[in-house]
C-alpha cells in the first residue's frame, strides 16, 4: 500500500528539516526549498534510514514561476496527507529603512505561497475528507516588537488565514485538519539568516529546539488543535497578552522593543 506523502516547506534546514525527519518514518516526503544540495542530502539519509520515498523540488517560493510549478505537483498528488507551509525569514530595522524588495518578498513567501499552496493541496484533502494543512506562523502573531512590521503582519495573517479555513472546514463537517503553528525563538538558522546575535533576542530560557516545536506540533495535529503555542511560557505570554486593553499591551510591546534595542547596541 503506497505510504502518505507529506509536502514540506522550507525542509533544507531548522523546522523544516525536523518535520522531515520526524515523518520520514510513516510518510513519503516531497521537500521544497532552495537550497537543492541540502535536499538531496538529507532525501538520501531518509531514504536510507526509513526507506521512505524522497522527492526534491528545489524552488525559490517568492518566484511566481517556481511557485506556480510546486502548487501544479501539490494538486496532482493523490496520496497528500500534510502540506506543511513552513519556509520563511526575517528581517531586522525599521520597515521604512529595510529594502522594499525583502519586504515584498516576506509578503510573497509567507502569504502567497501559503494561499496557493494551500489552495492547491486541499480541493482534493476535502473531497477525501483525509489530511491536514500545518501552518508554521510564529508567537509573533500575538506579540509585536519593532524592527518586525511585516514579520508579524503575515504572520498573524497566517493564524487568521488558518482559523477562517478550519471554520468553513467545520461547517462543512470535513475531517481535514488545519494547524497554526506559533513558536517562540527556535533554535535554527533563521537567526544566522538575519545576522543577529540569538543572546541580543532572549534570554536562554525563551529558547526551544526544533525537535520540541516539531513533536508538539505533531502530537496536537493527532488532536486536531488549531492553535499550537509550544512551551508553557510562551502560552502564558500569549495568554496574558491577548487579555490586555490595546493601550496597555502597545505599552509592553514598547518596553520589548526597548530591551532588545539596547541589548543590540551593547553588542554592536
Ligand atoms: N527560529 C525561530 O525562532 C522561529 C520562531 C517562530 C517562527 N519561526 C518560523 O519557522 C519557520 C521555519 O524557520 P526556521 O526557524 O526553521 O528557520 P531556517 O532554519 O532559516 O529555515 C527556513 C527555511 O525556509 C526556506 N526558505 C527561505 N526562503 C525561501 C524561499 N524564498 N523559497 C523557498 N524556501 C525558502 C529555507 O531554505 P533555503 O534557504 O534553502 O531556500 C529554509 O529551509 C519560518 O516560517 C519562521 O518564520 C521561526
Amino acid at each position: 500500500m503506497p505510504r502518505p506523502v507529506a509536502v514540506i516547506t522550507g525542509a533544507s534546514s531548522g523546522i523544516g528539516m525536523t518535520f522531515a525527519r520526524k515523518l520520514a518514518a510513516s510518510h513519503d516526503l516531497l521537500l521544497v526549498a532552495r537550497r537543492k544540495d541540502r535536499l538531496d542530502e538529507l532525501g538520501a539519509q531518509l531514504a536510507d534510514e526509513f526507506g521512505a520515498v524522497v522527492s526534491v523540488l528545489p524552488a525559490d517560493l517568492t518566484k511566481e514561476e517556481n511557485l506556480a510549478v510546486v502548487a501544479a505537483r501539490v494538486a496532482n498528488m493523490d496520496n497528500l496527507d500534510l502540506l506543511i507551509n513552513n519556509a520563511g525569514f526575517g528581517t531586522k530595522g525599521s520597515f521604512w529603512e529595510a529594502d522594499i524588495g525583502g519586504q515584498e518578498q516576506m509578503h510573497r513567501l509567507h502569504v502567497m505561497a501559503t494561499v496557493r499552496l494551500t489552495h492547491a493541496a486541499l480541493g482534493k484533502m476535502v473531497r477525501r475528507n483525509a489530511g491536514g494543512i500545518i501552518n508554521v506562523a510564529s508567537v509573533s502573531a500575538f506579540l509585536r516588537v519593532s524592527g518586525n512590521a511585516s514579520y508579524a503582519a503575515t504572520k498573524s495573517w497566517m493564524t487568521s488565514f488558518t482559523e477562517g479555513l478550519c471554520l468553513e472546514l467545520k461547517s462543512a463537517h470535513s475531517a481535514v485538519k488545519v494547524q497554526a503553528l506559533c513558536p517562540g525563538f527556535t533554535y535554527s538558522e533563521f537567526h544566522d539568516v538575519m545576522h543577529v546575535d540569538r543572546k541580543s533576542m532572549a534570554p536562554p530560557l525563551l529558547w526551544m529546539k526544533a525537535e520540541f516545536v516539531v513533536d508538539e506540533s505533531l502530537r496536537c495535529l493527532r488532536k486536531g488543535k488549531l492553535y499550537v503555542i509550544p512551551g508553557w511560557r510562551y502560552r502564558t505570554i500569549v495568554a496574558l497578552i491577548s487579555k490586555l486593553p490595546t493601550a496597555l499591551r502597545l505599552a509592553l510591546e514598547n518596553a520589548g522593543s526597548r530591551t532588545r534595542n539596547s541589548r543590540e547596541s551593547s553588542r554592536e
